[in-house]
């Protein structure tokens, strides 16, 4: 599953950025995630971890927010950046969340962190047969 195409060096760049920034004192796994809106505004999060362990919040989570603040709905391409040469994949709440704002021809990137693409997946593939929206019309 999944192509080989290579995540854009931009949302590389911010997602690396993002990662730099990422607050895991608990875990020590920094995440940086990075997103294209439908008007080309970067959007970048990193994963914020609590004291109180559940109330963390993942990168994608943070970006997704940023980008909904920044009055943006829609998104066609995320980068996820975890630690080393495990594919850091989005968790099930994080699946949910990129769901939301995508079509299912989106376009999610994992890259390790020298920036190589480890794994390039569709919003499709990354979540079939998924609950939306359009479920609740
Ligand atoms: N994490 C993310 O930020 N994104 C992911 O895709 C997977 C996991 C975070 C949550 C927690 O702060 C740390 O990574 C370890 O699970």
């Amino acid at each position: 599953m999944g192509t080989t195409q290579q995540a854009p060096r931009d949302l590389i760049d911010a997602a690396l950025a993002a990662r730099d920034k990422a607050y895991a004192p608990y875990s020590k796994f920094h995440v940086g995630a990075a997103l294209r809106t439908g008007n080309g505004q970067i959007i970048a999060g990193c994963n914020v971890e609590n004291a109180a362990y559940p109330e963390g919040v993942c990168a994608e989570a943070g970006a997704i927010s940023a980008m909904v603040l920044s009055g943006e709905t829609k998104f066609d391409e995320i980068v996820v950046v975890g630690l080393g040469d495990v594919a850091c994949t989005p968790c099930g709440g994080c699946r949910q969340k990129i769901r939301e704002f995508t079509g299912p021809d989106a376009t999610i990137f994992i890259i390790n962190d020298q920036g190589e693409t480890l794994l390039t997946l569709t919003r499709e593939q990354l979540i079939p047969h998924s609950f939306g929206p359009e479920n609740l019309k």
